[in-house]
């Protein structure tokens, strides 16, 4: 442990929170140093999907480093890409009649944002960015521009220019009526709104606390960008790659985004790999090499991220996440019901579940006490109120029912200890 309180930087935060050396990990479950064993609920904030070293991508990778598959190539062509292009495609976009372009950038997801704002600023000759109050967009300028939360936005030391955050669909101050005045400003030609290059959303805010946007609010959003030549990016990055039960969060609400946002899950197993999907009439803006980035397209991550995709080759893997989602929120409701005075609040779809306790101090204890009993996970939120639940979509029933117990009786004792 030394070694990392003596070297590493004081940045660090999820090591403080738990205190412990990690050493080895299996689908949901994550062993110390000493052989404690965790349940991850967490996920590796929703990188893990599929679970900790899934067994077909390892063998997958293993197999390719054997045989001295080419690990890194720039933005070179390969064997590996190929099949992961033609998977993603004949898997994912062509069933769902889905007309996109892939585009690789740096492997994380602040990268694919970057990428997106770039593009769209491209298109449409604008440089103004609407953005979302709780959104959370990335750490790299621009993205961090579209990130609301003040205390990443301090550590800038610049000012963070052309981007308005607006109020999210059921924040104070959001919902259809909000648009409508966003719509009324931006088509006055006085209002005093520049307009936009584009309207930047996550569908489901997952660090901003499990906000979850309604279709009609989605909806009403694409056709204000429509209507005012802006493009609609839907950042999927945290919400995407199965996590909700569908494949894309926003799936079956009739949304076409410009652009997707897509990175911690596409990579299939911790593997890191960042993508964006663009409409072919917005991706020929790009002039090639135009945006570039020594790691976009890792070979392993193409690998694993092919196998990634035989899961969501039939509705099984989707239909359990469906199925395990819903034992989560009638676990969360039931504990709800039984703080009613607290006025705790459930929200989620598919397998992201969250309970806002309205309490930050509180949310601590709780994550404390699940760590202390061998539960993983990480608060959210305003002030980290929201206890938000993602477990790997492979997680056994009887491990994710262990969890929620382990979780509800940290609710209990520290509601009560309050
Ligand atoms: C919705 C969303 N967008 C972007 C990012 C940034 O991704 P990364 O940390 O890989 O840069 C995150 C990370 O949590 C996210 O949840």
């Amino acid at each position: 442990m030394d070694w990392f309180e003596e070297y590493e930087s004081e940045i660090r935060a999820y090591s403080r929170v738990y205190p412990v050396v990690f050493e080895t990990a299996e689908n949901a479950k994550q062993t110390d140093e000493n052989g404690k064993t965790y349940l991850d609920f967490y996920a590796g904030a929703g990188v893990l999907n599929l679970g900790h070293n899934p067994p077909s991508m390892k063998a997958a990778m293993i197999a390719y480093l054997e045989k001295n598959g080419v690990l890194h190539s720039l933005d070179m062509m390969t064997v590996a890409k190929r099949d992961f292009i033609q998977a993603f495609v004949e898997t994912i976009l062509r069933p769902r009649n889905m007309d996109y372009k892939l585009q690789f950038m740096g492997p994380t997801g602040t990268n694919a944002v970057e990428a997106s704002l770039k593009l769209a600023r491209l298109v449409t000759g604008r440089s103004h960015i609407i953005a979302f109050s709780q959104g959370f967009h990335g750490m790299t300028l621009g993205s961090l521009a579209c990130t609301a939360n003040e205390v990443f936005r301090n550590a800038a030391g610049v000012t963070l220019d052309d981007v308005s955050h607006w109020p999210f669909d059921n924040h104070t101050g959001g919902g259809l009526e909000s648009l409508d005045t966003l719509r009324a400003l931006l088509e006055n030609t006085s209002g005093g709104l520049e307009k936009p290059a584009a309207f930047l959303v996550e569908a489901i805010q997952a660090e901003g606390g499990v906000n979850v946007a309604s279709q009609e609010w989605l909806l009403a959003l694409q056709k204000l960008a429509h209507d005012v030549g802006a493009l609609l990016i839907v950042d999927d990055i945290q919400a995407g790659c199965g996590r909700t039960g569908r494949y894309f969060s926003f799936e079956g609400m009739g949304l076409e985004p410009d652009i997707i946002t897509l990175a911690k899950g596409i990579g299939g197993a911790g593997t890191p790999m960042a993508m964006n999907l663009v409409k072919p009439e917005h991706d020929r803006h790009w002039k090639p090499g135009q945006h570039t980035g020594t790691f976009r397209g890792q070979n392993l991550s193409f690998v694993a991220g092919r196998e990634a995709l035989r899961f969501f080759e039939d509705d099984k893997l989707l239909s359990e996440t469906r199925a395990k989602g819903e034992i989560m929120r009638e676990h969360l409701q039931k504990l709800a019901e039984a703080h009613a005075d607290k006025g705790y609040a459930v929200r989620g779809k598919g397998m992201m579940q969250a309970l806002d306790v309205k309490d930050g101090a509180l949310a601590k204890a709780i994550a404390h006490d699940c760590f202390e009993h061998g539960l993983l996970f990480g608060p959210c939120g305003v002030g980290g109120q929201v206890l938000k639940l993602i477990p790997p979509l492979t997680i056994p029933e009887d491990e994710l029912l262990a969890g929620l117990e382990i979780f509800s009786d940290a609710v209990h004792r520290q509601t009560e200890a309050n």
